[in-house]
């Protein structure tokens, strides 16, 4: 894998995949809890958050899902 571009922040949620690479530095909660969950189902997580389930989060995630991505603990997303 080229590591010319930055290095990816993929997290699952509700079995949608999304990637948060550009957000994380703007996530209310801070970039490390993203960075965290790289890779892995956060939807427990984040559903702990209040805030999360207001009609702009929705919004922001639509922007960021990646419709085509095989769930992440699928042999094929693990990577
Ligand atoms: C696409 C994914 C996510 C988006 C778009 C997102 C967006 C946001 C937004 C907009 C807020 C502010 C909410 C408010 O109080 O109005 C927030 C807060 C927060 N988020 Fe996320 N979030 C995402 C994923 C996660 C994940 C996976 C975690 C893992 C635990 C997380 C942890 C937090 C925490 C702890 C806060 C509270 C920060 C505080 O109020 O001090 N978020 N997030």
């Amino acid at each position: 894998m080229s590591q010319a571009q930055p290095t990816r922040i993929i997290i699952q949620i509700d079995n949608h995949s999304f990637d948060v690479t550009e957000y994380a530095t703007k996530h209310p909660g801070g970039a490390h809890v993203l960075r965290r969950y790289h890779n892995r189902d956060a939807t427990e997580a984040f559903n702990h958050v209040r805030g999360h389930h207001d009609a702009y989060v929705q919004d922001l995630m639509e922007k960021m899902e990646i419709k085509d991505h095989p769930p992440c603990d699928s042999p094929i997303g693990r990577h």
